[in-house]
């Protein structure tokens, strides 16, 4: 059955158009999700919404509990996830407002709980990760952008580094010479677990800003959060396109 869940972001605290049903504080064995599951209706369907860094955005993209989030996620029954995460652009073609659809991710994140399969006395296990984003998701969001008379560029290589500060001219430029257009710090560990527990899982990324070294002015936190605030409205438009799709395709 599908069940969508959708992370919100920076700039993405709460959906405008989901009609809420009610909220259902989680425990799990990693300890405590960053918030309660807001469980809510958007054009008649039911979607779960989990703010990645809390109601009030009050933890960093280091302290999320990104094992318990999805745990928790896919306790309530969850089959598709929708990460929408604000990225610097480090190929300048993607200015700011852009919607990114990766396809690709380099983890550059240390210090993390990054597996489910760490501690326990079960075999090692593996799990493929050559294409971490789910392609049927992907296209979901692909034909709600067509939809929404959006523009979204499919195909991208996220950065997910450290933070919570942003990065160096250099570091920026390493990044650029591994191959990466974005980057974040929110993107890893979170898709990687849901790879582990077989979630089927996407990343809608908002391009805030230029990436350090990549635009004439320094980077400006008060630009940053206005062109969140506008890509954010376009993240729910395309939302609301693609949410239908989901349920209508399965
Ligand atoms: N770097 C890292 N993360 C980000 C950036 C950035 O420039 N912009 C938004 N999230």
């Amino acid at each position: 059955m599908t069940m969508l869940a959708i992370i919100g972001g920076s700039g993405l605290t709460h959906l405008r158009s989901l009609t809420v049903r009610k909220r259902r504080v989680l425990q799990t064995p990693y300890g405590e999700p960053s918030a309660p599951m807001v469980y809510g209706a958007m054009g008649g369907h039911e979607v779960i919404f989990l703010p990645r860094h809390g109601h009030g955005h009050t933890i960093p993209p280091h302290r999320v509990n990104y094992q318990a989030n999805l745990w928790a996620l896919k306790e309530c029954g969850v089959s598709h996830v929708i990460a929408v995460n604000a990225v610097g652009a480090i190929n300048v073609a993607f200015t700011p407002g852009s919607l990114v659809l990766p396809d690709q991710i380099i983890d550059y994140t240390y210090g993390r709980a990054h597996t489910y399969f760490g501690s326990s006395p079960e075999p090692v296990t593996h799990v493929d990760f050559s294409e971490p984003y789910c392609e049927a998701l992907r296209e979901v969001l692909r034909d709600g952008a067509t939809r929404a008379r959006l523009a979204l560029v499919s195909g991208a290589t996220y950065a997910a580094t450290q933070g919570p500060r942003f990065e160096t001219v250099a570091e920026i430029r390493r990044l650029e010479r591994d191959g990466a257009d974005v980057v974040g710090m929110t993107g890893m560990p979170e898709a990687g677990l849901a790879r582990e527990l077989g979630l089927c899982y996407a990343s809608l990324s908002v391009v805030a800003n230029f990436a350090a070294g990549k635009a004439e002015d320094a980077i400006d936190l008060k630009a940053i959060e206005r062109t969140l605030e506008s890509g954010m409205t376009a993240v729910r438009t395309l939302l609301e396109h693609a949410i239908p799709r989901l349920y209508d395709a399965s």
